[in-house]
Formats: structure tokens, C-alpha cells, sequence
């Protein structure tokens, strides 16, 4: 929606409820009843967006738009509220969201997901399973799945999957060879596993998990995911050995090992290797360093807001992104427990973020949903609203409580989360869909999916020609032209395939020349230059049809000195995950 209309909405909105006063949050940030009291409010406008304990429903999933892998962030907000505020009203929605999506084996892949689930989004379960071991969250029944089992379990499917055939190393962002994206290693899933390797290594003291932590964490450096800056980017291809780096930057990648990193420096100090201590300890302080200098935004050092820079700016963040600072705040704030010296600089950039943050709850239906913008914006409603918002702005203000929060337990200072080293070892080396089929799964099951599999493959194909077919060119022109599209190879090619889709699901094939470009925004406040903070166009980043953490191919990697990249070039036609086309791509079940 322009601007312009957003704003009449606003106003529209403002004078039907003119009867009351426009709402505004009052937050002390010094003032643990303030920001309880807010808190609870903000959790419950959350939830009134969540209803899979109610009768009909799926527990543990959100209602489109949203995919699987929020509403496991969800549950890992939802744990979060109980652990800051003692508030127990939704304890038994979230163990119950959380138990009902572990799947057959006990590690976050249920058969709904399986067409469509990346390692990351695997990975945002099981770090809310793992945030549950480490607060001590009720413990589900004997006879279910454990929080610490469940988040090894997600660790053991994972590792199990690193691939050193390409790229050294690294997780592939999907986990299902046919699926769209297998080819791309992006720096989400590495931090997911990271950050619950780190976690694992802290509390159960084995060496083992430290070890992949380490691992991880060198080949994201090696392959220059991370650069020596400490700048977290996107991610690359196989086909390339991950040199065709998409420089995005997304504040979740950053906050996943920034925490990390912390587990590693406890959990050094615990093993007494006084030289891991001041190596993770550097680390933290490097990747605390480009957060602040890429994820927040102000005009001096003493207002610095947090700002999802990539897309936030050109009013472009996408579904999933909207939700980002959710995670980049409740990792901040955890960082503080296991990287103590951080605090006094993080609780200040938090204070900033959750005062901005409650200035944007005056929007919707009951006058006090929140938008995205709290950064660089005079406090007025953005117009619009969602889960990411609503917990975003939920996060960042509980995070302003951290310090009376008790600090995480080990099994060895009070945890009581029951544990299982080999966990998920059915599921392990799983690449492909079909094979698990051959598990717990019924006959209907399988008829379904082999129906399943044929409408895909049937679209797959129908579109492909659809798409691809040029009547001026042979067949054989054409299937050259199909392969260089789905080997990813920049080329020559200039077209840009994209398909939109729709509000129900469906896809609309488009042929458009579609070119991201680059813009200058304004200055981020620098000493010396100021630097400049690029983003995308308004065309150019199509927020719901662009695919969230999607591989783009780019020509060149832009050199963005400050601020953030998100305006990589397309060079090649690319399939939209959520489409059909997309075959196991984000198809199918879209939730
Ligand atoms: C899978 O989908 C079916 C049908 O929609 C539903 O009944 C079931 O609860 C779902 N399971 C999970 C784990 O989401
Ligand atoms: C691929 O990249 C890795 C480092 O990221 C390097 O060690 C390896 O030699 C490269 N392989 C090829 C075939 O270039
Ligand atoms: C973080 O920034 C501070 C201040 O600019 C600098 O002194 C320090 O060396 C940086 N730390 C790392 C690890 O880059
Ligand atoms: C900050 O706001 C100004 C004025 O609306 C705008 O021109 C600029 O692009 C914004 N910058 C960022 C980083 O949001
Ligand atoms: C965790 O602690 C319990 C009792 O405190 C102990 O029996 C168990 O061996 C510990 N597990 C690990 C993995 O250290
Ligand atoms: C440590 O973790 C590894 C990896 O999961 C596992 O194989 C091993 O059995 C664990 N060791 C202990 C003592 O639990």
C-alpha cells in the first residue's frame, strides 16, 4: 500500500476509535511491573493471532501466511514469556504446540513438513526445545519426548548431514535433495546448528558438541561467510564451492552465533581452556560490533534503535523477516548470562529498541498491534501488523528484564531436562523424503504422497514448458536453456523468471525482466564518512514473492563498507520456492 493511503488507514482507524484516546503503551524500561505489564499485553495480542490449541486445529502451527519454522519461534517466544514474567498462561499451549510437531522420531521432522523443512527450520524448533532444557520449562510427561532430548535430536539429525562434499563443509539449507534450495549452504541453518551445538556442549558438558561448534564455526569463517569484520552474509552455492556469496544481511544469522559464542565462552571457562575463553570472548565482542553497526540505526551512539536494515527501510521485509528482531533481541539479551562483560553495552541498545518498539503498538483492529518500524520513525504507527511484529515488539521489551532473569541451568546446576546422546538416529543421513516412508508410515500415507509427488511433478513439468518453451528455438534449445536454469549459472542470461504467488497458494508464472537495483539511502552516523546504507528498490525486492533467505546468484559481491547490502542483482531465472514449481521447494502445505 503507498504510503499515503497507509497513513489515511491510519488516521481512518484513529477516528472510528475516537471515542478513546489514541492508545500508547507506557513502558518503564526501569520498572519490572511496567515492562510485565506490557509484556502481557503484547503476549496476548500475540496469541490472539496463534490458535492451534484450539478444537480443529493443529497444535504448534500458525495460520498462513506464516510457515512451519515461526510458529517454532513462537514457542520459543512463548517459553521466553514464562521465563522473564512467571506468567504461566501459556505454558500448556506451548508444550503442547511444541510435543504435537516432533514427528515420528522424536526431532522436529513430522511428516507435514517433510516436503518443505529446511535445517533451519528444524533448527528454530529445536533451539525452543533447547531454551526450554536450559530454563527449566515444565517437563512434558515421562512418557514424551524430553526438551534436552529433542534438541539433541536435532543436533544428531543435523551433523549428520554436514557435507564436505561441496564447499568443504557446511549444512545444505534443505534438508531434501529434490528440494529447491538444496543447492545453496546459507548461513541461517550453519547458526541454528552452531548455536545449539554451543548450547548442548554448555550443558551437558561433552566435548563432542564443542567440537562441532568449532567446526562450524571455522568453515563459515573459511568460506567467508563470516568476514573478518564479523559481518554474517547470506550464503552461496554449491555449483560455485559457496564463492558466489549473496551479501544480504539479516540480524537473526548475526544474534545465532552471538549467542553461541557465548555458550562457548561458559562453557570454555567450565572445561578451564583459558585460551578458548579469550578466543569466543573476542568473537562475541567482534559480532557485538557489527550488530551494532549494521542492525542499529540513530543518530548518536546513546539512540541507537534496532533496524532489520535489508528490508525494513523500502518497506520490503517479507513474512518471515518481519519476525527477525525477535530473535536478534531474545539472543542479546541471553547473551548477557554467559558474556556478562556485554551487558551494560547491550542493555542500553535494547532499552532504545523496546521504547521505540511500544511507540509502534497503536495500530489494528484493537488500536495496539505493533508494526515493524521502530527505528528512524517518529513513533507513529507503520500500519502494519503480524506475528513477527507482535513478537519482535514482545521480545525486545521483556529482554529490558534480563537481569533478574535466573541464569540458564546446566545438568549439572540444576537442569532437569532428560537427555539422550543418540536421539533422532533414525532420522539420521536422511536426504530423501520417500525413504522415510518406509518408517511408522501407513499405506494411506503413502498413497497420499505418491499423489502428492505426481501433482507436483505434473505442475513441475507443465510449467516448466509453460515457462521455458520458446517456439522460436528447438527442443533441444530448450532444454539447454532449462539446464543452464537450474544449474544456477549466472551466464548471460538477463531475463528473470519470477513466479508471483498468491494469496491462495497458486502461481502465477510471470516473464518480466525484473532487475533488483541499487539505491543509496541515507548516512548511518559515523565518525569520519558517512557510510551509506544501501537497500533495495520498491519493485525490486517483491517481499512476499521473493523467497526468505532464497540463494539469489549475483554478479559481484557489492562492497558496502557500513550499513547493510540487500540489492544483489538477479542474473538468472529462479523458481519461487512456495511455488508448485518449486516441487518440494516451500510447496505444498505452505504452513
Ligand atoms: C498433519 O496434518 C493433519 C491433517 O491436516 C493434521 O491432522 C495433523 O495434526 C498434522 N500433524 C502435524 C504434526 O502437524
Ligand atoms: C572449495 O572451497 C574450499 C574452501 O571453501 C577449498 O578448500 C576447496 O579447495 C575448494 N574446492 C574447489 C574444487 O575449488
Ligand atoms: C570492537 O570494536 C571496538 C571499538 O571499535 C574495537 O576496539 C574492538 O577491537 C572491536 N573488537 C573486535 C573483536 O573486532
Ligand atoms: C530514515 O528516515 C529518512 C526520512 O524518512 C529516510 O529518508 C531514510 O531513508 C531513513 N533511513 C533508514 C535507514 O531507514
Ligand atoms: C546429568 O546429571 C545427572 C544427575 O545430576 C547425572 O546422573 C547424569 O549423568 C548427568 N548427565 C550428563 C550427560 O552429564
Ligand atoms: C557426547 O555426544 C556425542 C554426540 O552426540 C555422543 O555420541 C556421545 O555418546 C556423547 N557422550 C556422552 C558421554 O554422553
Amino acid at each position: 500500500m503507498p504510503r499515503f493511503l497507509r497513513r489515511a488507514a491510519a488516521v481512518a482507524v484513529s477516528l472510528l476509535l475516537a471515542s478513546n484516546p489514541i492508545f500508547a503503551y507506557e513502558l518503564d524500561v526501569h520498572s519490572t511491573d511496567s515492562i510485565k505489564n506490557v509484556a502481557r499485553q503484547l503476549a496476548a495480542d500475540l496469541m490472539s493471532m496463534y490458535s492451534g490449541n484450539q478444537p480443529g486445529q493443529t497444535p504448534g502451527l500458525l495460520p498462513q501466511p506464516y510457515y512451519w519454522w515461526e510458529a517454532g519461534a513462537l514457542m520459543g517466544a512463548l517459553v521466553d514469556y514464562w521465563y522473564y514474567t512467571g506468567d504461566t498462561t501459556y505454558n500448556e499451549i506451548t508444550q503442547q504446540g511444541l510435543l504435537h510437531q516432533v514427528g515420528p522420531y522424536n526431532d522436529f521432522m513430522p511428516p507435514n513438513q517433510t516436503l518443505t523443512e529446511g535445517n533451519d527450520d528444524q533448527g528454530f524448533w529445536g533451539m525452543a526445545a533447547m531454551t526450554a532444557a536450559e530454563y527449566n520449562f515444565q517437563n512434558p510427561a515421562k512418557d514424551k519426548p524430553q526438551w534436552l532430548a529433542l534438541a539433541q535430536a536435532v543436533f544428531n539429525t543435523q551433523a549428520a548431514r554436514w557435507d564436505t562434499q561441496h564447499c568443504n563443509g557446511g549444512l545444505r539449507w534443505q534438508i531434501f535433495t529434490w528440494n529447491n534450495g538444496f543447492n545453496y549452504k546459507n548461513s541461517i541453518s550453519q547458526a541454528c546448528f552452531f548455536n545449539i551445538a554451543s548450547r548442548l556442549a554448555l550443558y551437558t558438558g561433552n566435548s563432542t558438541y564443542a567440537e562441532w561448534a568449532v567446526r562450524t564455526w571455522d568453515w563459515m569463517a573459511g568460506v567467508g561467510f563470516i568476514d573478518d569484520t564479523y559481518r554474517v552474509y547470506d550464503g552461496a552455492t554449491v555449483e560455485k564451492n559457496c564463492t558466489d556469496l549473496t551479501p544480504y544481511e539479516f540480524s537473526y544469522n548475526v544474534g545465532a552465533f552471538l549467542l553461541g559464542a557465548a555458550a562457548m565462552v561458559e562453557y570454555s571457562n567450565k572445561a578451564g581452556e583459558m585460551n578458548d575463553v579469550a578466543l569466543w570472548h573476542e568473537r562475541v565482542d567482534g559480532l557485538l560490533n557489527s550488530t551494532e553497526l549494521i542492525f542499529f540505526f540513530g543518530d548518536d551512539e546513546n539512540d541507537k534503535v534496532m533496524i532489520e536494515v535489508a528490508c525494513e527501510p523500502v518497506n520490503l521485509c517479507d513474512v518471515d523477516q518481519q519476525s527477525f528482531k525477535a530473535y536478534l533481541s531474545r539472543w542479546m539479551a541471553a547473551t548477557t548470562k554467559w558474556a556478562p562483560w556485554t551487558f551494560d553495552r547491550i542493555k542500553k541498545l535494547l532499552q532504545n529498541s523496546a521504547q521505540a518498539a511500544v511507540k509502534q503498538c497503536a495500530g489494528g483492529d484493537n488500536g495496539r498491534m505493533c508494526g515493524l518500524k521502530w527505528a528512524n520513525n517518529s513513533g507513529e504507527w507503520d500500519g502494519t501488523t503480524g506475528v513477527g511484529q507482535q513478537m519482535a515488539a514482545m521480545e525486545v521489551v521483556l529482554a529490558n528484564m534480563i537481569e533478574e532473569a535466573k541464569q540458564p541451568v546446566t545438568n549439572g546446576t540444576g537442569g532437569t531436562s532428560a537427555g539422550n546422546p543418540s536421539a533422532g538416529g533414525s532420522d539420521n543421513g536422511r536426504v530423501d523424503p520417500v525413504k522415510w516412508q518406509h518408517g511408522v508410515i501407513t499405506k494411506g500415507d503413502r498413497a497420499g504422497a505418491a499423489f502428492v509427488t505426481f501433482v507436483l511433478l505434473a505442475a513441475l513439468l507443465a510449467a516448466l514448458v509453460f515457462m521455458l518453451a520458446d517456439e522460436t528455438k528447438t527442443a533441444g534449445e530448450n532444454w539447454d536453456n532449462f539446464r543452464s536454469t537450474v544449474s544456477s549459472h549466472p551466464g548471460a542470461q538477463t531475463t528473470t523468471a519470477v513466479n508471483i504467488v498468491t494469496g491462495d497458494g497458486s502461481a502465477t508464472p510471470e516473464k518480466s525482466g525484473k532487475h533488483v537495483a541499487q539505491e543509496e539511502s541515507s548516512g548511518v552516523s559515523s565518525d569520519e564518512s558517512p557510510p551509506s546504507t544501501k537497500t533495495v528498490r520498491d519493485n525490486a525486492l517483491p517481499s512476499r514473492q521473493m523467497p526468505r533467505r532464497k540463494p539469489l546468484s549475483i554478479s559481484s559481491i557489492n562492497s558496502l563498507p557500513n550499513g547493510a547490502a540487500s540489492a544483489p542483482a538477479l542474473h538468472h531465472p529462479y523458481i519461487h520456492p512456495n511455488s508448485p514449481l518449486g516441487v518440494a521447494g516451500r510447496g505444498g502445505d505452505r504452513r
